[in-house]
């Protein structure tokens, strides 16, 4: 219920993208989102008001007109109630009603009258490739933007009309996570942010490998917590099969000296480093080339260990994480005397945070609990989800950087 208590005006164009703001009502009403629909008239040629009331659970606006507002005035009581008002699809058309700030119809009426400072306005444009690539649209979108809309990019691709290019609309559940995220604090604006995440896998022979139950879940929640909160994100991911949080760059690795590598490349332009990964503690210590195979002598093949690299300890001991240029953030998962054990490896570690956690009560799950330890001592933070854990550490990490907001 990711937009509970937001109510969206959600405004539709004249485009055959219509087709997917069905599916974009229905993902926003599910995200607990009342959806109050208006449409041009050259939308309703695409999709018809009845469908879309009956996905939002309301009577769509399609006229300045409309008697069933007792003042008559549609374009001032629909858009005073809204948290933001989301134009999907925004044909270019519209654009350039709204650079010319247009009040001849509802929808560019409602978007010219709604209170700037009050009622966000975000535009998913929907175009043929040529219609997107013409300085006239390209300059209307400089204009809008600069006017204080939120302009939220489009997808690239096959097109309705049979060419391939940029102008398609975002997928729906694209634009509901850019909506989720555009209600998001901005407090890593401008920082740069590393994250490991996942297991990883230590190769025994090309078939097989020595890995563990980590799912990667907590450190994507916060990579993905970190981008809304307007961060650059990296995520250094181990082999999990989890979906890219959408605007975050993702490196895939195996081994834990591939994740070293990995992350050494990424934190040198670095503001803050946070490890979640659950990096082997050792690996083979050779490795075959080929398959081992059964002898028939009923005899196992002895195994030999060397330790893996301690990725977080080799980071938190660099020049820029020890002058604190790069923010360390640590995990540790126990079974037992988490406080206890949690304090030690802050200290062991030589990072400024650690987020403790009970191992068996988090792996594979979608909710956590979190204790972060740091200089001051220990606090326990609510059990949540783990996307809403992601988003109290971004605020707790960045209430404790250097010039850092607060929160
Ligand atoms: O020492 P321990 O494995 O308990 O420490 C856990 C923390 O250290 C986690 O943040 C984990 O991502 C990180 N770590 C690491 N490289 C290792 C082992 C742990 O980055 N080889």
């Amino acid at each position: 219920m990711e937009l509970a208590g937001k109510h969206i005006v959600l405004g539709l164009t004249g485009g055959i993208a219509c087709y997917k703001s069905a599916e974009l009502c229905r993902l926003l009403v599910k995200a607990g989102a009342t959806v109050q629909v208006v449409m041009t008239e050259a939308a309703e040629q695409f999709i018809t008001p009845v469908t879309m009331q009956a996905l939002s659970g309301r009577a769509v606006y399609t006229s300045q007109w409309d008697g069933r507002e007792p003042n008559n005035m549609p374009h001032i009581n629909l858009s005073r109630e809204a948290d933001a008002m989301l134009i999907a699809p925004c044909s270019a058309d519209f654009i350039a009603r709204l650079v010319q700030g247009r009040a001849d119809e509802l929808l560019s009426l409602m978007c010219l009258a709604r209170p700037v400072e009050r009622v966000p306005l975000l535009l998913a444009p929907a175009m043929n490739r040529e219609m997107w690539a013409h300085p006239a649209t390209q300059r209307n979108l400089a204009q809008v933007a600069a006017d204080g809309a939120v302009v939220l990019g489009v997808g690239r691709g096959d097109q309705a009309c049979g060419e391939t290019g940029d102008g398609r609309m975002l997928e729906p559940a694209e634009l509901l996570a850019d909506l989720v995220a555009f209600f998001q604090p901005k407090v890593l604006a401008g920082r740069r942010v590393v994250v490991t995440a996942g297991p990883t896998f230590e190769a025994l022979d090309p078939i097989r490998g020595i890995t563990n139950h980590s799912s990667g879940k907590m450190g994507f929640a916060i990579a993905r917590a970190a981008r809304e909160a307007g961060a650059e994100v990296v995520v250094v991911a181990g082999p999990v099969s989890l979906a890219t949080p959408r605007g975050v760059r993702r490196v895939d690795v195996k081994s834990a000296r591939d994740m070293l590598a990995a992350t050494q490349a990424e934190v040198p332009a670095a503001d803050i480093f946070i490890a979640t990964a659950a990096v082997a503690d050792w690996r083979p210590l050779t490795q075959a080339d080929q398959k081992i195979k059964k002898d028939g002598s009923g005899d196992a093949p002895t195994v030999a260990f060397t330790e893996n690299p301690d990725i977080l300890l080799t980071v938190a001991q660099s020049d820029r994480a020890r002058s604190g240029a790069l923010f360390c953030v640590g995990f540790a998962a126990e079974s037992h005397d988490l406080v206890a054990h949690a304090t030690a490896k802050r200290a062991r570690k030589g990072i400024p945070l650690l987020v403790g956690n009970i191992g068996p009560l988090t792996f594979g799950q979608d909710d956590n609990q979190m204790l972060l330890v740091d200089a001051q001592g220990v606090q326990e933070l609510p059990r949540a989800s783990k996307t809403e854990c992601a988003r109290l550490l971004v605020r707790e990490i960045a209430r404790r950087l250097p010039g850092g907001i607060a929160t």
